[in-house]
């Protein structure tokens, strides 16, 4: 079966200190390893990166099709609400993606509530913590076994 590539994008590397109120005390190796868990008990192949820098996050989805990648679960951060590039780059790559936040984006400011990637990718969880991580790893597992 093909792999299901994870990526984590901006500041998502500070979790558990940062803004505790909005994002919880979840680190982001706690959910890496609730990720690798649940893969492992489906007998799914997960890939997982963090970068803070937009080209390398377009790199990764770039790459993604030639390294038999299934499916992309991203958490796109920040450029969730700015990034045509990366956008761009689910698009031309045709490797299905689900979209993740911890939090509910259209409960927060009105700059969150526009997702670029939104349009681009299959669906997309939002709101719940660590957990929107888990149920978008079972969304991307239907789209690998399609
Ligand atoms: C986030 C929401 C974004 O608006 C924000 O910039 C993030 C995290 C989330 O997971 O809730 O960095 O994607």
């Amino acid at each position: 079966m093909a792999k299901i590539l994870v990526i984590h994008g901006p500041n998502l590397n500070l979790l558990g200190t940062r803004e505790p109120d909005v994002y919880g005390k979840v680190t982001i190796g706690e959910i890496n390893s609730d990720l690798k868990k649940a893969a492992k008990s489906r007998g799914v192949e997960i890939e997982i990166k963090q970068s803070n820098h937009e080209g390398e996050i377009v790199d990764l989805i770039g790459k993604a099709p030639a390294d038999k990648t299934g499916a992309i679960l991203i958490n796109p951060a920040a450029y969730t609400h700015t990034s045509v590039a990366i956008r761009d780059a689910i698009a031309a790559s045709r490797v299905p993606a689900v979209e993740v936040h911890l939090s509910n984006i259209y409960a927060r400011e009105e700059f969150r509530h526009t997702s670029l990637i939104a349009p681009v990718a299959k669906g997309q969880v939002s709101g719940f913590g660590k957990t929107s991580y888990l149920l978008g790893l079972e969304a991307a597992i239907e789209l690998i076994k399609k």
